[in-house]
């Protein structure tokens, strides 16, 4: 048997990024394994006896205990640190003392709803992974009345701006006003911005989006801005909804 373990596991593993992503920076080379730089993939580590740094800082070894939160994103929050433009990052919102959690997956920054944020490497990588895509829920406030036309085209599948054709999706009116809808959409795919640019492809431009689910998650009353850890349950069902083998 091998000994260790594979170095984009132990980094995503500890926190670091997506596993595909460590892959990334092993092979451009920003990895190293006790001083040495290593873009091999195969490349395999002892937790207990290797030290590995990335961009030239120490790894720390993945921590045996994983947390992953369940926030309700308030809009004005980015995903993604660093934000070109300084705004506010989604990290801010969870402060747990000595933990770092990432987002799993992104929303737009005038998204709100569910969003898991996680240190668990490898659950977010099976969440994230294309493959095992779970169905996330939206409900999103469109300009407009959709007539049954429109939600027959949006569950069949549209054109998008750069010529992809939606996969097929459930789509339902929850609400009708005089000038404008609340629609449900369920999607099993998650292209960038997809829902807003869905509803704009049938002339329902989206006011206002909102994540309700994710598999067997749902954000309930969770207030905006707040978090809650996921019980045991709840990380059961999602390796399971993942594709994760125990
Ligand atoms: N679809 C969008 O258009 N935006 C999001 O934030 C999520 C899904």
């Amino acid at each position: 048997m091998e000994q260790g373990i594979r170095l984009q596991k132990y980094m995503a593993e500890a926190g670091i990024g997506s596993r595909r992503k460590c892959e990334e920076w092993i092979s451009k080379g920003m990895v190293q394994v006790n001083g040495r730089v290593v873009t091999e993939l195969g490349t395999r580590v002892n937790p207990k006896e290797d030290v590995v740094s990335f961009r030239g800082k120490p790894v720390e070894p993945p921590s045996e205990t994983r947390t992953t939160v369940l926030l309700n994103k308030p809009a004005g929050y980015v995903t993604t640190s660093r934000d070109q433009f300084g705004r506010p990052d989604v990290c801010d919102l969870v402060k747990i003392p000595g933990k770092r959690l990432y987002p799993v997956g992104r929303l737009d920054y005038q998204t709100t709803g569910l969003l898991l944020m996680t240190d668990d490497g490898d659950l977010a990588y099976h969440l994230t992974h294309p493959k095992h895509h779970i169905p996330r829920v939206y409900e999103a406030r469109v300009k407009g009345v959709p007539d049954q036309a429109a939600i027959s085209r949006l569950e069949r599948g549209v054109r998008l701006d750069d010529g992809y054709k939606t996969k097929p999706a459930r789509v339902r009116i929850l609400k009708q006003e005089t000038d404008s809808a609340v629609i449900e959409f369920t999607l099993y795919e998650g292209k960038n911005h997809q829902v807003r640019r869905m509803a704009k492809a049938v002339g329902y431009p989206v006011l206002r989006l909102r994540r309700v689910a994710m598999g067997p998650l749902k954000l309930a009353d969770l207030p905006e801005g707040k978090y809650r850890m996921l019980t045991e349950k709840e990380i059961v069902m999602l390796r399971k909804a993942s594709g994760i083998k125990e």
